[in-house]
């Protein structure tokens, strides 16, 4: 068995090193022959020379091309996408029946033409209450999260942002700076982890200041992530969960999320689970 392990040409270093290297480590423990290469690698087009591509980048078009070749891709471009942007990870949720923060999407503008007197924030206000949440579809490690405490502040922050996709969503108060990361893989929970920011930061996020911690999700969380998984077309992914008063509602799910934190505090390496996952799937 033969296949790609396919990361950002650009994003290099640090935690992507990391996780490279898990994936090629994993591979050759289990005696399959995985080949590093970029997204960048396929200018020159895509030969149909590999049984998969384990696919840890966002680059969907590339993932569709390959599967265009007849390369099964893990995870799927479809899936990838529809994970890389929130407004339709949460749409996609939705249509399963799946409990998150209640939320409201931005309408659609076009670059340079502005949002209007952006009186919308208003009405998003008034149904999600204040502080709320604002996300960019596409964003990571916490990094495109914000939380407006007002009318004028979310303006500020939507004038920065600029003509993307972006969601509101109410604030969970009593889960700021805490949330689960569950790590499903081929419908299962291989292990989770509770994150908590003490630096005053509402984002949990490891790579945002969050403190990893071994935890043993319930039967009902457990379910959620797989169902989420499911809803998503992911064969793994890792889930973010808002243990709120009302129960577990699904914050994001990550497509390649990174598991270098993970993998510290559990014991357990995602990245084996994830090439056995493959070799079954084929
Ligand atoms: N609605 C919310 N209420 C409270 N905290 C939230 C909410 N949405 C996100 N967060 C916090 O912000 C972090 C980052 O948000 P998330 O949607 O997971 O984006 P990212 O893709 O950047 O990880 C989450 O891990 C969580 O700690
Ligand atoms: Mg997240």
């Amino acid at each position: 068995m033969r296949g790609y392990l396919i990361t950002n040409a650009f994003m290099r270093g640090g935690s992507f090193e990391t996780m490279r290297r898990l994936f090629m480590e994993a591979a050759e423990k289990a005696g399959i022959t995985l080949i590093s290469k970029t997204n960048a690698d396929f200018i020159g087009g895509v030969r149909c020379d590999a049984d998969f591509a384990l696919f840890y980048d966002k680059d969907i078009r590339l993932a569709m091309r390959l599967e265009q070749k007849g390369i099964r891709v893990f995870n799927s471009a479809d899936a990838i996408a529809v994970c890389d942007d929130k407004t339709l990870t949460h749409l996609a949720l939705d249509k399963a029946g799946l409990p998150q923060p209640e939320y409201v999407l931005c309408p659609h503008s076009f670059p340079g033409v502005g949002f209007g007197d952006m009186s919308f924030l208003r009405e998003a206000g008034g149904i999600l209450g204040w502080p709320m949440v604002i996300k960019e579809g596409c964003g990571s490690f916490g990094q495109q999260v914000y939380l407006a405490t007002d009318e004028a502040q979310a303006k500020t922050l939507l004038q920065a942002i600029g003509e993307k996709p972006v969601v509101f969503q109410r604030f969970i108060r009593e889960c700021a700076g805490r949330d689960e990361r569950l790590f499903v893989v081929g419908g299962e929970v291989i292990a989770a982890i509770t994150r908590e920011n003490r630096q005053g930061d509402f984002r949990a996020n490891v790579e945002n200041g969050g403190h990893p911690q071994k935890y043993e999700p319930t039967r009902e969380e457990c379910d959620l992530a797989v169902s989420a998984c499911r809803a998503l077309g992911l064969d793994f992914g890792g889930v973010d969960i808002l243990p709120s008063r009302q129960g577990p509602l699904l914050c994001e799910v990550n497509s390649n999320a990174h598991f270098g934190g993970l993998k510290q505090v559990t014991g357990v390496n995602p990245a084996d689970h994830i090439i056995s996952h493959i070799r079954r799937s084929l």
